[in-house]
């Protein structure tokens, strides 16, 4: 079972189980301690094998080009359609904690299915379903929008980079709750006005993929729009020239839809049976309603060009009612201006270009407007930063390039924060030495608990929601993680093990000696024997921990939503958090600013540490920590959280019982926690 609160159900994207070990492959029979298979946290399913992707790509082509009565292609083309389909998959993904994205391909569920941005969107499903069964658990859903997307771009002339597959379906749409609208993002995330929503929210209007089209609130105020479209592409790392890029990419194509004012029908959480129905007409075709605004871009809506920016600059451009019934842009008509016209989306007759005041906003902004110019004179250079951003769109939220599959994936990008290679197993260190030089060392110099700390500092950013962070990489050494407050004294532990990375050089990486000096710190304090996969490689940098700063510092702010969604987004269940929690702050003293250690022997692992928390009487000591009534026993917030929050305290209960279920459940959450980041080791599995 996941971690999870009844009231507030925070599931999340799994860690995959890890299937093999090419080190300890390498290692004798009785060497060899094959990791832990049955990982708790899957739940995805992993095909055992990928479909053939060009076969894919060539029935998506020829559905493209068709039309189903039910849902009539405009222009003869469903390619602007599963464009759209694809980028709102994929749009939902937001730095602040790695949710979202395509990965999961949760826009089948509620609540992302009935947001109001995705109106519509299950007539592309459905359209694709033919497909998705053809190829069977091989293909995944969240695989084929995104591979449906990328390939209607380049059948209609736009540039791609590649394809990263792999995605893994979710079984429901629960790890799209905390995007709302729901109970559960209205606890995590609450939103005062909606249209205004702030960070950790990834747009300013819960519902919709970023920004209001209309304007904000609403209003047809393109200048107002600017920082709106900047502040929501932010919040999914995009910068100015990545989102000036897509929009005008994305609205290269297709068209808005909005024949009458009438509306699209209720959503599938209102009407399962015939979600959206279409009140305008016959609903469909030229009669759909999906956004209610109405008009194409461009005059070749099927056609990658840079004409949406000849048009944004080429024309003044006024806001009006549409036929829907909302504010959208057409060509000021003045004397000798005639504004262009395309194709009717249905064949019969013509229909002039339109725009958004998001689009209008473009133009509004200096740094936008820059871009916008750059775009309409050199069509080279935005087809190149289109095709980058589209892929970063559509794969951020894969993680690291190892995590992607099939022969379409492109070469590294930085947005993967890429790692140097694993290196082949006979290649590496000899793990029992480097053990043997830790102990040496520990028995020389009591820092046992400072190496116990630098490698759960250095492991715990890690996160399954988009599975940046965790200790491959060592980024630990490197600002911004290095500075941060919780991961003081680390420099401490770094020089401390510098003596042992010394004798082994560069056969050892840092990330390696992090994760090893802790696993024998915890052994040697009392641990049971921890299996160990070395093959680890350290970044250059300290980017890729750009987003991971820990929410939970043992601060007195410190609060049981925010740990309990700390916990979720590590994809650790209740008993492996509260153990590894046990395990850190058995050993050495609350450290920094704060006074005194959380149990009389500071050096053993054992259970004294539950045994205190459950037992024991805390008070405020001062601002920043409690003690215990009549002990020389002190604890952070978060050890009072512990006590304080049922699903955990109750593990904390069971561990105070029993000491040897601790350094259990510790041992097995240890092994899996700090392998969660290794997906270069990961095999690929049949599991349903
Ligand atoms: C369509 C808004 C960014 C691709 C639309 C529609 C709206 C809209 C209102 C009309 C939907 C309908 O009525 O059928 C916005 C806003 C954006 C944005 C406010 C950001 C400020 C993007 C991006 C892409 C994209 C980044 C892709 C890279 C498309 C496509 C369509 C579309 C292809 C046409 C769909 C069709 O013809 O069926 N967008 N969009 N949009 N959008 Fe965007």
């Amino acid at each position: 079972m996941k971690f999870g609160l009844s009231a507030l159900v925070l599931a999340t994207l799994a860690i995959p189980a890890l299937s093999s070990c090419p080190y300890l492959e390498s290692l004798t029979p009785e060497r060899q301690l094959s990791l832990k298979q049955d990982n708790p946290h899957t739940s995805h399913k992993v095909p055992a094998e990928l479909a053939d992707l060009h076969s894919v790509k060539s029935d998506i082509v020829s559905l493209l080009h068709s039309s189903d009565p039910k849902w009539p292609s405009d222009y003869g083309n469903y390619g602007p359609f599963f464009v759209r389909l694809a980028w709102h998959c994929s749009g939902s993904y937001r730095t602040s904690d790695g949710r979202g994205g395509c990965d999961g391909g949760r826009q089948r569920f509620d609540p992302e299915r009935s947001w109001d941005d995705n109106t519509n969107l299950d007539k592309a499903r459905a359209l694709l379903a033919p497909i998705k069964e053809k190829y069977g658990l091989t293909l995944s859903w969240g695989d084929l929008f995104v591979l449906a997307g990328t390939t209607a771009i380049e059948d209609m002339g736009g540039p791609i980079l590649g394809f990263c597959a792999g995605r893994q379906d979710d079984d429901d749409g629960s790890a799209s709750l905390p995007l709302g609208p729901t109970a559960e993002q209205e606890i995590l995330a609450p939103c005062e006005t909606n249209g205004e929503c702030e960070e950790p929210l990834g747009t300013t209007t819960v519902g919709l993929i970023y920004v209001n089209p209309e304007g904000p609130m609403g209003e047809p105020d393109a200048d107002r729009s600017a920082p709106q479209v900047r502040d929501t592409f932010g919040r999914m790392a995009m910068n100015d020239t990545e989102t000036v890029a897509l929009i005008g990419g994305g609205h290269a194509f297709g068209k808005t839809h909005g024949a009458c004012p009438s509306g699209p029908g209720l959503p599938p959480n209102q009407d399962e049976e015939n979600p959206w129905s279409g009140e305008c007409g016959t609903g469909v075709g030229v009669d759909a309603f999906t956004s209610g605004f109405e008009g194409p871009w461009t005059t070749q809506p099927t056609q990658f060009d840079n004409e949406y920016f000849k048009s944004l600059l080429g024309f003044k451009w006024d806001s009006w009612i549409g036929p829907g019934g909302h504010n959208q842009w057409q060509v000021r008509k003045e004397q000798n201006v005639t504004a262009p016209t395309g194709p009717a989306a249905d064949g019969d007759g013509t229909q002039e270009i339109m725009m958004l005041t998001s689009d209008v906003s473009l133009t509004r902004d200096p740094e936008y407007l820059k871009l916008v110019k750059e775009f309409a004179g050199d069509l080279e250079e935005f087809e190149n930063q289109f095709k980058h951003a589209w892929y970063k769109l559509t794969s951020r939220d894969m993680g690291p390039i190892t995590r992607c599959e099939g022969d379409m994936v492109p070469e590294v990008q930085e947005f993967q924060y890429p790692l140097p290679e694993t290196p082949s197993a006979k290649d590496l260190v000899d793990f029992e030495e480097v053990r043997g030089s830790v102990e040496k060392l520990l028995s020389e110099n009591d820092v046992g608990a400072e190496l116990s700390k630098l490698a759960w500092s250095c492991g715990s950013t890690f996160r399954e929601t988009d599975y940046l962070g965790g200790c491959n990489g060592a980024r630990i050494r490197f600002s911004p993680g290095k500075d941060w407050k919780v991961n003081e004294g680390a420099d401490i532990a770094l020089s401390a093990l510098q003596s042992v990375k010394d004798e082994f050089r560069e056969k050892l990486s840092w990330s390696d000696l992090i994760v090893l000096g802790g696993t024998v710190a915890l052994e040697k304090a009392g641990g049971k024997k921890m299996k160990f996969c070395g093959g680890r490689t350290d970044a250059a940098d300290g980017s890729g921990w750009d987003y991971l700063e820990p929410k939970i510092d043992g601060s007195i702010k410190d609060d049981s939503k925010v740990l309990i969604d700390a916990i979720a987004k590590m994809g650790l269940t209740a008993g492996e958090y509260v153990a590894l929690l046990g395990a850190q702050h058995s050993l050495g003293n609350l450290g920094g600013e704060y006074e005194g250690a959380w149990t009389s022997n500071t050096k053993v692992l054992d259970n004294e540490y539950f045994l205190n928390v459950m037992n024991l009487d805390y008070g405020l000591y001062n601002e920043a920590q409690y003690k215990a009534e009549g002990e020389d026993i002190y604890a952070l917030k978060t050890d009072m959280l512990v006590k304080q929050i049922p699903e955990l305290a109750a593990k904390a209960f069971d561990f105070a019982a029993d000491e040897s279920l601790f350094l259990d459940v510790l041992a097995n959450a240890w092994e899996n926690f700090f392998n969660a980041d290794r997906f270069d080791i990961e095999g690929r599995e049949a599991e349903y």
